[in-house]
This record gives C-alpha cells, structure tokens and sequence, in this order.
C-alpha cells in the first residue's frame, strides 16, 4: 500500500529532508507547503509545492488545504517546531489523521503549555506570564519562584532567549532577550516573556509516536547541556536505561502531557529534568520529532527508521516502530571557545565504522559564537555500536582530539 500524496509543512531543514526522503523512497509522491521568508531551498525531487506565508496562519490553512485537496493529498506532517500547529489546523480542515487543533497551540506557546499541562497534573516548573517591569518585578518577589529562576520567550526554539537567572539583578536584561526571541513567524507582535521556577537535576528527552491516541515511547535520550546562564544541548544519548520505578514515572508524566496537548497522531519529544530520587518534571513538550539528529540516533542504534514511520502514522496506517536492534547512539555537538573568527579545525573524525554521520557547518575564517544558543553549534558527529559504555568511551575520545582554534584568542583577565 503505497504511492499516496503527502505533504509536508517545511521540507528544508535536516529533518524534514530526511522525511520527505524516506516518505518517496516508500513510494509516496512528497509535496511541499513552503515559506519564501525560510530561505532556504526545500528538499530535492518534490512532486509539488505550494508556496504561502506560515506568518499569517489563516490565510496558510486556506492555501494548504486547497493545495492539497486538488493533490488528492492523504497525509500532513511537520518536523517543523514552528509549524506543528498549523498543521493540526490543516489535518483537521481535510479530515486526516493529525492532533486535536483546539489543543495544538499548547504544544507550542510555554504560557499556554504550562496552563494545560498544570490542569493536567503533570508536575511543571511553576511559571509566571509577564507583560511588563511591574509584573516581573512581582513575579521574581513571588516565592514559588524563588531563585536561580528560569526566563524565556513563550514560543521561542532553540534555547534562544532562555536564560538561567541567579540573582535578581540579571533579570532585566534576561528578560530583554527573551523578548528580542520570538518563534520564526511571529511576526513583531510584542508578546509576554516567562518566568519559572529552576528545575534542578539531570536533563532527558523522550521520543514518542502516538497512533491513534495510543502512545509508543520510542527511548529516553540523556542530555549533556552546558551549564551557565544559556543553556545549549551538546550531547545526546539514547537508548537511556532508568531506574524501572522512575521510567514509570516519567512514562505516567509524558503520557499525560502528551494527552493534555492534544497529540493523538504523530511524534512527540518531551523534555524532562529528573532528580537523583526519581522526580520528573516536565520542562517543555513539542509535537514533533527531537530534533538534533535524535532520528538518525533511534534508527542506529535501535533500528527504528522513524522517518518513514512517521508518514505512515499520518496516513493512518500502522508504523514500524519495534525496535530491531538493541545498541547504543550518541551524537555530540562541537562548540566554540568563545566568540571570534574560526582560523582551524583539527582531528575532526571522518565517518567510518561505528561513526555514521559527521556534518561540519561552520566555514573556516567565519564568525563563530561562544555556545549560547543551539545554533552556535558548528558540527557534530554520532558513534554508535553494540555496548553504551564504550561508545560514550569512544564519543568522549574522538571529541577530545578536535582541536578548534577561535581568533583573538580570549583576554586573560588576571593578567590584567
Ligand atoms: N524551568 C527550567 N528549569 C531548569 N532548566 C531549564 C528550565 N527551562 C529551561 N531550562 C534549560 O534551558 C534549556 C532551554 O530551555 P527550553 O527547552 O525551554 O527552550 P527551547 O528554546 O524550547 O529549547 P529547545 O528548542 O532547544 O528544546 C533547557 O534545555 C534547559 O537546559
Ligand atoms: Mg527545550
């Protein structure tokens, strides 16, 4: 049973490629919907596109839905984070399989999520919206917040605009850049920022697919972030063996968040902080797949090509998503030093056994950044294999031989 029309909202970023590759390559004809503002060309040997401006969703459900009525068009997916409510707009106007639209908007607005997901009962930091200086000032005095606190933007991605704030002091200016970060198509309308209280712990993600309202948890990933004031995800791992009382409680908090946002077909990825007693709180839910190469993780080490899988999900038919091998994947991200010109990389691995992917992006004698949002990423490269200690070993190895050299080097303070 193949050769159905899908359609893909976004068919430019690695993810979405990789979706709109598995998805033809299954026999599929693979549309479009795309943005000229994204500039960035949409994945080759599309059957068709439609052009149209995901800054004014209303106008974008009429122009997709036509579109993909005249297709004939039997599916619509995103891994777009920023389009995972349009498309459940879009499902629902053509009658497919897609999340609930009434809810959608809660898996993508912070202010709205952290209401449902509350209502819910799933545990949460406790977040306060605010407007304006008053409102902050109130919140960083309210004492369910307390300190460090989190601030960030209400739909930002990314990490961009989140800060972790230690003293009261800094939040003015954290709360400056949360504003400064809106969601790719926001457009200038001047949204609330967040505050929330800070969730101390180990960092996880879990990689769902839900069907039909029925949810299959995929894996836990184990996250390595960096620490200070912006947080950016360098390392992921998975398949994450927990403790079976605190998988338990994690699968009970995802499964209800993942309820509470609407998510009855597709695939979720839901970021958690876990406290060395086992108590899980939800930091964030996105109706998507991880991003950060977590897809090519799950197919290396457990064999699940979940970008082919997901196209099924959305047509409504069953998805191949038992596990077929039982190893171990970590990818790692390299970051900049600091903040300068990019002169020389060295010892950066080549693909090979036990490395099946590497992807270098940043040019050398370009600008880098000091790591502070996940696009100051500038490469990664992902180990896989049989046993989880050695390849984190060999992970941990190859990324201390790359050697990246920013210029002007940093000022030595104490020498000052
Ligand atoms: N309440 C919190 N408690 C502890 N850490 C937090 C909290 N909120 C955010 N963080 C840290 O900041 C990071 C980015 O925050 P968040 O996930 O909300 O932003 P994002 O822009 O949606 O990120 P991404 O798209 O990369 O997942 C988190 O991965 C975590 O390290
Ligand atoms: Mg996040």
């Amino acid at each position: 049973m193949t050769g159905a029309a899908v359609l893909l909202l976004d068919a430019a970023g690695p993810e979405s490629a990789a979706l709109a590759r598995a998805a033809a390559m299954r026999g599929h004809q693979v549309h479009a919907a795309t943005t000229t503002a994204d500039g960035q060309a949409p994945a080759r040997g599309l059957a068709g596109q439609v052009v149209t401006d995901f800054a004014r969703p209303d106008r974008a459900v009429e122009e997709i839905t036509a579109y993909a009525r005249r297709r004939s068009v039997g599916a619509v997916l995103t891994a777009n984070e920023y389009l995972t409510e349009l498309a459940a707009l879009v499902c629902a106007e053509l009658g497919l399989p897609g999340n609930d639209p009434h809810l959608a908007h809660a898996a993508r607005d912070k202010a709205a999520m952290a209401n449902v997901l509350t209502a819910a009962g799933v545990r949460v930091p406790y977040t306060r919206f605010v407007h304006n200086d008053t409102e902050l000032q109130d919140a960083l005095a309210d004492e369910r917040i307390g300190l460090p606190c989190v601030i960030k933007p209400v739909s930002g991605a990314g990490s961009a605009g989140v800060t972790v704030v230690t003293s009261a002091a800094e939040a003015a200016a954290a709360a400056d850049i949360a504003r400064m970060a809106r969601g790719r198509y926001d457009g200038d309308a001047a949204a609330g920022i967040l505050v929330q209280t800070y969730a101390a712990g180990d960092e996880y993600s879990v990689e769902s697919v839900t069907q039909d309202a029925v949810t299959t948890h995929l894996a836990v990933t184990r996250k390595v972030v960096t620490g200070g004031a912006h947080r950016v995800e360098t390392g992921h791992s998975l398949p994450v063996r927990l403790p079976p009382a605190t998988e338990a409680t994690v699968h009970r908090e995802v499964d209800a968040a993942i309820h509470a946002v609407g998510i009855r077909h597709g695939a979720s990825h839901t970021e958690v902080v876990i406290t060395p007693n086992g108590q899980c709180t939800v930091i964030e839910i996105a109706a998507r797949l991880g991003a950060g190469h977590i897809g090519l993780l799950l197919q290396h080490a457990l064999g699940i090509d979940v970008f082919a899988a997901l196209p099924d999900v959305a047509l409504g038919r069953p998805a191949a998503l038992t596990p077929t091998a039982h190893g171990h994947a970590t990818v790692r991200f390299i970051t900049s030093p600091h903040t300068g010109r990019l002169t020389s990389l060295r010892g950066f691995p080549e693909r090979g056994p036990g490395v099946p992917f590497v992807r270098w992006r940043a040019a050398i004698g370009g600008p880098v950044n000091a790591a502070g949002v996940n696009a100051d990423r500038l490469g990664c490269f992902i180990v896989t294999g049989p046993d989880a200690a050695e390849v984190e070993q060999r992970a941990d190895t190859l990324a201390r031989q790359i050697r990246v050299q920013v210029d002007p080097p940093p000022v030595d303070s104490s020498t000052l």
